[in-house]
């Protein structure tokens, strides 16, 4: 679940630069989503933090390497493989989990593995136009 938390703080981080730093019309339209998605990351933090504190563990303070990028075709193509490589982990989770008999750890992981879902379908969309 720490795995799960570096991410979660990565990308948060990585989606409000680009979030910042953007350039360009194309990347004027996508601005304030990734802003959003990058709020819904951190919360996703957060309750995976709040799940592995309460079983005991301590969650980490570090997020994976951020990569922010030069151009928007750069970013967004990092996006979509950080979202899909997400989604692959969180399944694993939530396989173990119910392994385990753990529900609600696994209830939460799909939750947050369907935002993920969005979140890849949006990044993968948007390659197709720039
Ligand atoms: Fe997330
Ligand atoms: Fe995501």
């Amino acid at each position: 679940m720490n795995d799960a938390i570096a991410r979660e703080i990565q990308v948060s981080i990585q989606y409000m630069w680009q979030h910042v730093q953007w350039r360009g019309i194309k990347a004027f339209s996508i601005k304030d989503e990734l802003r959003k998605i990058a709020i819904t990351e951190m919360k996703h933090a957060e309750a995976i933090a709040e799940r592995l504190f309460y079983l005991g563990g301590e969650p980490t303070t570090t997020p994976t390497p951020i990569y922010v990028g030069k151009s928007l075709r750069e970013m967004i193509e990092r996006d979509a493989k950080d979202e899909e490589e997400a989604m692959k982990l969180y399944k694993r989770i939530i396989e173990v989990a119910r392994r385990e008999g753990d529900v609600t750890t696994a209830t939460l992981f799909e939750k947050i593995l369907s935002d993920e879902e969005e979140h890849h379908d949006f990044f993968t969309s948007l390659l197709e136009e720039i």
